[in-house]
């Protein structure tokens, strides 16, 4: 709505019947398409996304066939004052957004090249390009990259904002292995950003990405595999009872992680009984079983009902996150980190999860914890990438999942209490959280830590208009205004 005043004079043009003006998309079907690569990339089909709450709900959606095209976009939305957004993996699930019909959704889907150099140790990522894209090509590469953990993920969008995923033990965040992105920055030039070219730009860019620009591609790291159990991980799902649920988070407080491990704790019911679960996924990199139930021995000693284990091929670790892939209903998700599992908190959040899960429609609504070992990530100066959070041990967050809006004000209470309650025993003396994974209504300092004020001189001088406000805009106040279903409790 805050655009609103902005289209006036277009309002005003077709008073004047100068244009024809029955639609935004007949506006840019007549001003904008004649600049992009080709005819027909217009459309009034926004993508499907992860979540539908509080999703943005654009008038116009721009397929990008090429990164000129991105460029071309930004240079006329921004003369015309017209809101956009990229679009990506589509999973963002931050109350931040705010696009409207009178704004255009840039979808990036397909800029999805995966390329590598000739000894494989450099990847080039299209900046539309999902994770199971993105591992596709790296496995038949014979290579791997530092991606998250779910397929339909935006790699780009992880990264952006820090990047968690199953080889950062080894290998650091996804902002720790960018080596240079190509952005086009709100004055609609393209642009190669690396340390030396921009410092500043290329620091903000790795944890405050989406507020300076739109990345069209992203050259990382790769690491290419000499063995072949390089290429595979022992991973799976050891399934628990509630009454053990104590002994489950001792045992993950107790767990001491290695860089090839990454434990994961979720709340999820069972798929066809509905039936609250508590499951352990853990995961050791190039592990086998034994060497598997050695390092995770007392998840095991606490004595699961259930064991889903096995070596798997790297192409195929998201599968069992497929199903949180799930497009569609409403999702707003609670995050907090955390520094240790403590098994009253636990219950706690346990308690208000299966009081919110078995309310009709919302069986599917889920807790999730990850920890991955931080020496790799902590070998990288805390001050080299804006992402603030090298120090938390633990995230965790809570996605009520449900289809009836009438149960909105007790989602965001179930949300709310988790949160809360994982904030009131975190072990940090400030709340933190992840900024890919936070509400939309935390303050600024929470997501982005002490880099606020430099994070604000860079939006000065790369975007002082402020086109690129949709994800936890940093200007002061930014993040806090915007949220809606804080509202509720
Ligand atoms: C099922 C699931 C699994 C997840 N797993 C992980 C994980 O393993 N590791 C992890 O770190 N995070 C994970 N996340 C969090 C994830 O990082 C965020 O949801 C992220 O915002 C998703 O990016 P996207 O491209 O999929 O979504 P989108 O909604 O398309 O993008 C989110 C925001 O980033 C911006 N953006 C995306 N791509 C670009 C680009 N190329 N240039 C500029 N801006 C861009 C968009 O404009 C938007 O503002 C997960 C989320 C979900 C829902
Ligand atoms: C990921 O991207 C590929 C190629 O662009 C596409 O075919 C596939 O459906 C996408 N997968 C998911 C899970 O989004
Ligand atoms: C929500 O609605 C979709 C589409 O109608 C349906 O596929 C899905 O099963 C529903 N989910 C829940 C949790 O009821
Ligand atoms: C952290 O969040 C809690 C609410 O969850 C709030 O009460 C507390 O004041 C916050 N702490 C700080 C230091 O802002
Ligand atoms: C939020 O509100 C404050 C004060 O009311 C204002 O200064 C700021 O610009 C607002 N931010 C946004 C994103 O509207």
């Amino acid at each position: 709505m805050k655009h609103a005043s902005q289209l006036v004079p277009w309002a005003f043009a077709c008073a004047l019947a100068v244009v024809n003006c029955s639609s935004l998309l007949q506006r840019l079907q007549s001003e904008l398409s004649p600049r992009l690569s080709g005819s027909g990339l217009l459309s009034e089909t926004a993508p499907a996304r992860w979540s539908e709450f509080d999703a943005p709900n654009p008038g116009v959606v721009v397929n990008v066939a090429t990164e000129s095209d991105v460029a071309a976009t930004v240079r006329y939305c921004t003369a015309h004052d017209i809101p956009f957004l990229a679009h990506n993996g589509g999973n963002g699930w931050a109350t931040t957004f705010h696009l409207d019909k009178d704004g255009v959704m840039i979808n990036l889907a397909a800029l999805n090249h995966v390329t590598f150099n000739a000894d494989k140790s450099q990847a080039t990522i299209g900046g539309g390009s999902n994770i199971s894209n993105a591992i596709d090509h790296a496995y038949a590469a014979g290579t791997l990259v530092q991606t998250g953990n779910c397929n339909c993920v935006g790699v780009l969008g992880a990264i952006l904002g820090g990047g968690y995923g199953n080889l950062m033990g080894t290998y650091g965040f996804g902002v720790d292995n960018v080596l240079s992105l190509r952005v086009v920055t709100a004055d609609g030039r393209l642009r190669d950003v690396t340390a030396a070219s921009d410092p500043d730009l290329f620091w903000g860019l790795r944890g405050a990405g989406p507020n300076f620009g739109i990345v069209t591609a992203a050259t990382v790291k790769s690491y290419p595999a000499a063995a072949a159990e390089d290429m595979q991980a022992w991973t799976g799902n050891l399934v628990y009872t509630s009454d053990q649920l104590e002994d489950v988070v001792q045992a993950i407080q107790d767990l001491v992680l290695t860089p090839d491990m990454v434990i994961f704790l979720y709340f999820l019911a069972d798929a066809t009984t509905g039936v609250p679960a508590v499951i352990a996924a853990p995961f050791l990199y190039k592990g086998d079983a034994a060497a598997g139930r050695a390092a995770f021995a007392g998840l095991y000693a606490v004595g699961p009902v259930a064991d889903t284990t096995a070596i798997v091929p790297y192409d195929q670790w998201n599968v069992a996150s497929d199903a949180l892939c799930t497009r569609g209903s409403f999702k707003p998700g609670w995050a907090a980190g955390f520094q240790d599992m403590v098994p009253a908190t636990w219950r706690a959040v346990w308690d208000a999860y299966v009081a919110f899960q078995r309310l009709p429609g919302a069986a599917s609504s889920g807790v999730l914890l990850e920890a991955y070992d931080l020496t790799k990530a902590r070998s990288v100066p805390a001050g080299s990438a804006a992402f603030p959070n090298r120090n938390v041990r633990f995230n965790a967050f809570a996605i009520p999942w449900y289809n009836d809006s009438s149960l909105d004000a007790r989602a965001a209470a179930f949300g709310g209490a988790a949160r809360d309650l994982l904030r009131a025993t975190s072990g940090l003396p400030r709340n933190q959280t992840y900024v890919n994974f936070a509400h939309g209504d935390e303050p600024l300092t929470e997501v982005y830590g002490d880099g606020v004020p430099r994070l604000q001189a860079i939006k000065e001088r790369y975007d002082p208009g402020n086109v690129f406000d949709e994800w936890f805009d940093i200007r002061p106040g930014g993040t806090s205004n915007t949220s809606k279903a804080s509202y509720y409790y």
